[in-house]
């Protein structure tokens, strides 16, 4: 790979893979619409030591603007991240937004690579949250898709609308379904951005919920490994489930949280807004057959790198 397009390269996961493809030595045309899903400056921070390399060139629009040409010049690999994430703010009049940035953004994305003389390899950012609450053992990528939020409807539907363009057309897609990453520069509305900072204040931790539900947290740099892994070997269509290293109750997260802080988490429970999904457990076996994924950071080492990222933070 040579060149590659970055859709949210602002983003949390975004931004850390960019900087992985400028560390390997690929030249990056990042795309970034600052939607307003929260603190721009947060997003800008993400950019400060990307944008200063040499190998990189930033657009700051939305991908509704459609300069494809100018984007996918000599392109070989698009890793399709922007977005309107998260599922607790996915109901009401924001539903429109989330098709708008979802589904409707990713079928211009298709269309424009489709057009190119050399379709680019594209791999497409999905979310654990197709599946809603998982049953049973690990679930694979066969289990039935039942999103349990609006967000979730959005990507089942980002989903289809790529597998009917591998259909119809060999386009070469993959797509991740990522299980809620955390790590350094994590959104500041996801859960452990959000606990960490609450303790650092000495405030209470806000649970939605009893705290009894269960993910399968991931590592920001496994999935930016996963992605860099299915632009080389997945077959068009593929789809990979890109898990963490266990599946853990939240609650118990929180307890590990408050071991590296040395503190004790005192926690106020609440009911959560509709549209989380209670369970989710990643069977990563055929990420690990066909790209040879495996996540290779633990949930406590991963939780001490994002707590050191939050402390510089809140002391500079
Ligand atoms: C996350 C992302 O926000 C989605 O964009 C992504 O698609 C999804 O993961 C996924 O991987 O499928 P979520 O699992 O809700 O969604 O991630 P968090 O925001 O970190 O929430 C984890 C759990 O903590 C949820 O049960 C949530 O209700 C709870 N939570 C969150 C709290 O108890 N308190 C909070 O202040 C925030």
């Amino acid at each position: 790979m040579k060149k590659a397009l970055v859709t949210g390269c602002a983003g949390f996961i975004g931004s850390h893979l960019t900087q992985r493809l400028l560390n390997d030595g690929v030249t990056v045309i990042g795309i970034d619409g600052f939607i307003d899903n929260y603190d721009v400056a947060a997003k800008l921070r993400n950019l400060a030591e990307i944008g200063k390399h040499p190998a990189f060139t930033f657009h700051s629009t939305t991908l509704q603007t459609g300069r494809w040409d100018i984007w996918l010049e000599n392109v070989d690999a698009v890793f399709h991240l922007a977005a309107l994430p998260g599922v607790r703010n996915s109901w009401g009049k924001s539903f429109a937004d989330y098709v708008s940035h979802n589904i409707l953004a990713t079928q211009e994305l298709l269309e424009a690579c489709l057009q190119r003389p050399k379709p680019p390899v594209i791999v497409v950012s999905s979310s654990s949250s197709v599946y809603g609450t998982m049953q049973g053992t690990l679930t694979n990528e066969n289990a039935p898709l039942r999103p349990v939020s609006p967000y979730g409807v959005t990507k089942e539907a980002m989903e289809q609308i790529c597998s009917v363009y591998v259909k119809a057309y060999g386009l070469p897609v993959s797509m991740l379904r990522y299980f809620t990453v955390y790590g350094p520069r994590q959104r500041p509305d996801m859960a452990f951005h959000r606990f960490f900072r609450q303790m650092l204040k000495g405030e209470q931790v806000i649970m939605y919920g009893d705290g009894q539900q269960s993910r399968d947290f991931t590592y920001v740099t496994d999935a930016v490994e996963a992605n860099l892994l299915a632009a080389q070997h997945a077959v068009p269509g593929d789809i990979f489930n890109v898990g963490g290293d266990r599946e853990i109750k939240l609650i118990d997260v929180l307890s590990i949280m408050g071991t590296l802080m040395n503190l004790t988490p005192r926690i106020t429970y609440q009911n959560g807004p509709a549209g989380d999904s209670l369970r989710t457990c990643a069977d990563i076996q055929f990420a690990q057959q066909r790209l040879g994924y495996k996540p290779k950071v633990t949930l406590e080492e991963g939780l001490r790198h994002q707590l050191a990222e939050i402390r510089s933070q809140s002391k500079g």
